[in-house]
């Protein structure tokens, strides 16, 4: 499937505190369910996401590197917690607490992956917003995506020694308790 480029609005859409927004994908990555939720918040027919690589609400400005730890959790039997800000069929983003797992089958293996997101705290995406624009910048500025992506991913890994967190930790220290 050939995704078309959409230009991001810069206008921001939100939804409910009770909504999840859920999909389901094969070992690649490749969707094969989509919730009402999903399909409203994104702008998408079920017709057009279903069958669709889950690239296609992939927002620029998501550095690489988080979606490399991402694959690399889950291709290894792992979950994750993940902010991400998705881009609609229209171009406005919406920002998301991701939880990504594996799904597998009775021998153990992958068979596919879920997600389900929630709205994440406005606070916890204040943090978030300049540390991904930095890992961002750093991929932009590296001469080829690959070492981008390794510097981006050192950064990263400094970012997390320092707090003493792993990813998931920090993505949950984010998270208001009341
Ligand atoms: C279950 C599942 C859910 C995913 N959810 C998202 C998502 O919400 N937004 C997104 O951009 N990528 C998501 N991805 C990652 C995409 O597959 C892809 O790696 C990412 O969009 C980067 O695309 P690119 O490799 O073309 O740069 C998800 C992957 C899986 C397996």
């Amino acid at each position: 499937m050939t995704r078309k480029t959409i230009t991001p609005t810069g206008r921001e859409r939100t939804f409910g505190l009770d909504e999840i927004i859920v999909s389901k994908t094969d070992p690649k990555g490749i969707i094969t369910y989509a919730n009402h939720t999903f399909l409203k918040v994104s702008g998408y027919s079920e017709e057009e996401m279903l069958g669709a690589p889950h690239n296609i609400i992939r927002h620029p400005d998501m550095p690489r590197c988080v979606f490399h730890l991402l694959w690399n959790t889950i291709s290894s039997g792992h979950e994750i917690f993940a902010y991400v800000v998705n881009l609609c069929k229209n171009g406005d983003h919406y920002w998301v607490l991701a939880h990504v797992t594996p799904t597998f089958n009775l021998k153990g293996e992958i068979v596919g992956y879920h997600s389900s997101r929630r709205v994440p705290d406005k606070e916890a995406i204040e943090t978030i917003v300049p540390i991904y624009a930095q890992l961002k910048n750093i991929e932009d500025s590296a001469s080829d995506w690959r070492t981008g992506m390794e510097e981006a991913e050192h950064t990263l890994g400094n970012l997390l020694a320092d707090s003493g967190m792993t990813y998931d930790q920090f993505a949950f220290s984010l998270v208001k308790c009341v």
